[in-house]
């Protein structure tokens, strides 16, 4: 996973919880890079869940629930830092339906190191499926990239998770539009 991952949570947790509690995550468990990133490196992304892990251990929060703040946080950096993606643009379905045909091409581009989710899409009536699958396991980032999105494109939207094997590498994500 690239390290501009990491360093951003670092960043949102440094933000929102302080320096102290960004500290502690780094440091508390045996991490490989020893709690050291840059943004251009690649890490393993179980270390993620290690600092997920153990952010959740200090704040009390369940981990689904972080990664689901942090990925509406990484939205926003995507917004920021790669604008170009977004332009012509201008709904979330329209930007959603994006991921896979070209926007996570292009990431793969730029870092082939990059392990993306395979997204297979489905829009009718207001609604939209996204079938995630991942061996990485992280449909809780993909929901709060999903809400980051909608709150871009300020619609309001129902997100709701199915999951549809025991490791959570097959998830069904199904957004459903407020009128
Ligand atoms: C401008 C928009 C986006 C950019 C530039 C982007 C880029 C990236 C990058 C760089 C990674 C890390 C992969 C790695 O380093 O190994 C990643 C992972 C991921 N992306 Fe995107 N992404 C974007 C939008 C989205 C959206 C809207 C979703 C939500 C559906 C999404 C879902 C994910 C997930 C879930 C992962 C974690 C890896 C996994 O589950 O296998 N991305 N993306």
């Amino acid at each position: 996973m690239k390290g501009f991952v990491f360093t951003e949570f670092i960043e949102m947790v440094e933000n929102e919880f302080g320096y102290e509690i960004a500290d502690k995550i780094i440091n508390e468990d045996e991490l490989s890079s020893k709690g050291v990133y840059t943004s251009i490196g690649t890490y393993s992304h179980s270390e993620m869940f290690t600092l997920v892990a153990n952010l959740s251990k200090e704040l009390k929060v369940p981990v689904p629930q972080l990664l689901h703040v942090y990925g509406k946080y990484l939205f926003g950096v995507f917004n920021k830092n790669y604008s170009h993606f977004f332009e012509n643009i201008h709904d979330s379905f329209g930007f959603l339906s994006l991921i896979d045909e070209y926007i996570h091409i292009e990431v793969k581009k730029l870092y082939p190191e990059a392990e993306l989710p395979k997204f297979d899409i489905l829009e009718k009536d207001g609604k939209m499926t996204m079938l995630y699958q991942s061996t990485r396991k992280m449909s809780d980032l993909a929901m709060g990239l999903i809400e980051g999105c909608l709150e871009h494109y300020e619609e309001k939207a129902t997100v709701e998770k199915l999951v549809l094997d025991k490791n959570e590498e097959k998830v069904l994500l199904t957004i459903t539009k407020h009128s």
